[in-house]
């Protein structure tokens, strides 16, 4: 079997990548590394001993993805490929419908016209907005996201059911990841973030080390068991092993479109994470409690369900194992992937 990973060389794409080669599949990475480096590439070729095909390309760039595509003929694309930080899109909201949602249809074309027809989707919690109940399952109401880089997971959502609607032979999953967090156990591969971290895990990671100068807790007063937001922190081997499992679904269950929270059921507070980083580190550390940020919402974990029953998927990784592959990849790579 073959596999094309657009976004491959990112975070989420080359712990899949390194699942995927584990388990004999061939994978072809197509990334324009804008937000990653070749040297996750080498480090994916060198834990598992296998070599992949991977061309720098933008999915911006039609002609090249269409000849790609017709080229390597490959069984299955999942598509990573895109731009996630949400302040970034409130400031460039057209560079993420770009390239989120153009760069995808610019994708779906290619895929037609090379006969490809099984598309494994990263979509977000993120299109469930605020909530209506929680814990959330796939019944949920998929609300207006809070930000157009929710609103881009939205259109292709949208965009790809249409297709599986028009079109009985696609069959596509809608991976909606809740936190992906944590690093390979190698410390080899992991988050390696432009600038200063969003994410609160990556944040934690640098402010350990001394990267960053102050931990600040965004707010204490959310009507939560300690009054920080509640979150499903979900190791990122365990979503790699979700996408093998959808990759086996699509498979033998030929489903059209189907949708799927990948997340571990727990939710954990904001301090909670703080205590488990300070024991996987041995370090204390002194945070600052400060306003709300905006646009967060008090909690967002799931029901893991579906995933369960149909996939036969669970996550099995606990935030104490979190906490530890994240802190062995951040001292291993104290400056990320430096060439
Ligand atoms: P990432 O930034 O590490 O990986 C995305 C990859 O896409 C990068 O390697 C980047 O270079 C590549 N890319 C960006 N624009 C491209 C383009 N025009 N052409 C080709 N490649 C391009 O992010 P990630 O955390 O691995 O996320 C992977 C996917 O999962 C994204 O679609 C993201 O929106 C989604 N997702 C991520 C999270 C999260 O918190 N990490 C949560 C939910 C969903
Ligand atoms: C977690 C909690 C913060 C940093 C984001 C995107 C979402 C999805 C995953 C892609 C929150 C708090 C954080 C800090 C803090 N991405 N925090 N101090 O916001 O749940 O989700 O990433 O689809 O779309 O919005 O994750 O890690 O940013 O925050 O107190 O320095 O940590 O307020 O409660 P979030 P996060």
């Amino acid at each position: 079997m073959k596999a094309l990973l657009t976004g491959g060389a990112g975070y989420i794409g080359s712990h899949t990548a390194v699942a995927l080669l584990a388990e004999g599949f061939e994978v072809t990475i197509v990334d324009n590394l804008a937000n990653s480096s070749r040297v996750a590439v080498n480090r994916i070729e060198s834990l598992t001993g296998r070599n992949t095909v991977f061309h720098e390309v933008s999915l911006l760039d039609a002609s090249a993805i269409t000849a790609i595509l017709c080229d390597e003929v490959p069984d299955v694309v999942i598509h990573f490929a895109g731009l996630k930080s949400v302040a970034e899109s409130v400031d460039h909201p057209l560079d993420y419908y770009r390239t989120n949602v153009a760069g995808t249809l610019n994708l779906l074309d290619a895929m037609v016209a090379s006969g490809v027809r099984s598309l494994v989707f990263s979509s977000s919690a993120t299109v469930y907005g605020e909530p209506v109940r929680l814990p959330i399952d796939e019944t949920s109401p998929i609300t207006d996201a809070a930000n157009p880089y929710g609103r881009t997971k939205l259109h292709i959502e949208r965009m790809l059911q249409d297709l599986g609607a028009a079109d009985p032979d696609w069959n596509i999953a809608l991976l909606r990841y809740f936190n992906p967090v944590g690093a390979h156990e190698s410390g080899e591969i992991g988050e390696d973030p432009n600038g200063i971290p969003n994410n609160l895990l990556p944040y934690v990671c640098q402010f350990a080390v001394g990267k960053q100068d102050r931990l600040v807790v965004f707010g204490n007063d959310y009507p939560t068991p300690d009054g920080t937001c509640l979150r499903d922190y979900v190791h990122v081997t365990d979503l790699a092993s979700g996408h093998l499992a959808a990759l086996r679904f699509l498979n033998d269950e030929k489903p059209g479109v189907a949708c799927f929270n990948l997340g571990t059921g727990k939710a954990s507070s904001v301090i909670e994470v703080i205590h488990a980083f300070e024991r996987a580190s041995g370090l204390a550390l002194a945070y600052d409690i400060g306003p709300r940020r905006s646009g967060d919402v008090p909690a967002s974990y799931t029901n893991p369900d579906k995933a369960r029953l149909q996939l036969g998927w669970t996550a099995v990784k606990t935030l104490d194992d979190i906490c530890q592959d994240a802190w062995r990849w951040q001292c291993r790579n104290p400056d990320g992937y430096v060439a």
